[in-house]
């Protein structure tokens, strides 16, 4: 069984999402979230098949303005409510393990690297909605899988991010772990209110470029349009994410089978959910 990183995801954390089924039933209302709900519901599936060793989250939603901070911490509990939608989220429970080891590498690689960065080793340390609500309600419900949260940083450029992606990958190599890496957060990001708002047609079209290069192994092709992607689309947190994503998918040197499961709006932001699988894994 091949070991490094066998999965890579682009998922969501929109809280029309991140709602659970029983619970929050009424408030998914609007049939176009059915598209994106469902699709995260199939890339759970993948995580259960999968059984990566551990997941690592960048979530657009956990910043810090100067280091990156890594969260090592053994287990990962608390309670969220979040910040700003507090009405759709609050008092969600949760109690995931962490991996600290391989947190430790992460940062020891990115110190090594000149990168500025933290390691967190406390269960105060506080999650935020976008790394929570997609492993909770979608990626491991059952909570089982060990989770290292990465931040994305104000100060850190594109360059930055995607350096960390690829020190992800080489860490989990390694160390000789099964690693799935999550991006936790939307394509195109031209938000508005009203929920139910699709991106414009033609951030819509920028955003399943993107895609499409996702789709097809187009990684370094992806890579060197991201900069011109970014300014043109705005995603969330200038595209953070997903240089860190395409950071960890080049450093592997493998073409990952894609599955894309799902494309929907949330308050004017696009929002992909797709599912890259190792070769083999
Ligand atoms: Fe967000």
């Amino acid at each position: 069984m091949s070991t490094g990183l066998i999965r890579v995801y682009l998922t969501v954390h929109t809280p029309r999402y991140c709602t659970h089924e029983a619970a929050f039933a009424g408030k998914l209302a609007h049939p176009d979230f059915k598209t994106v709900r469902d699709g995260l519901l199939e890339q759970g599936r993948d995580v259960a098949a999968a059984q990566p060793d551990v997941l690592v989250v960048n979530s657009c939603h956990l910043v810090t303005t100067f280091p990156t901070v890594v969260d090592g911490t053994p287990r990962h509990q608390g309670v969220l409510t979040a910040q700003e939608a507090p009405e759709l989220i609050h008092g969600v429970a949760y109690d995931f393990p962490g991996d600290y080891p391989l947190a430790a590498a992460l940062v020891d690689r990115g110190r090594a690297a000149g990168l500025m960065c933290t390691l967190a080793d406390d269960v105060h340390y506080p999650l935020d909605y976008g790394t929570v609500m997609p492993v909770v309600c979608y990626l491991d419900p059952a909570q089982r899988v060990p989770v290292v949260p990465v931040s994305v940083c104000l100060m850190a450029d594109l360059d930055e991010a995607f350096a960390w992606g690829r020190i992800v990958a080489q860490a989990a190599r390694d160390l000789g772990r099964r690693a799935a890496f999550a991006a936790s957060g939307s394509v195109s990001h031209r938000l508005v209110r009203g929920p139910a708002t699709w991106p414009t047609a033609e951030a819509q079209a920028l955003d399943h470029r993107l895609a499409r290069m996702l789709a097809d192994g187009d990684y370094g092709r992806a890579w060197a349009w991201l900069p011109e992607y970014a300014a043109a689309a705005e995603p969330e947190m200038g595209g953070r994410h997903l240089a860190m994503m395409l950071g960890a998918l080049l450093e592997t040197g493998a073409r990952f089978e894609a599955t894309v499961h799902a494309y929907g709006p949330s308050s004017g932001s696009g929002n992909y959910v797709i599912s890259l699988a190792a070769p083999g894994a």
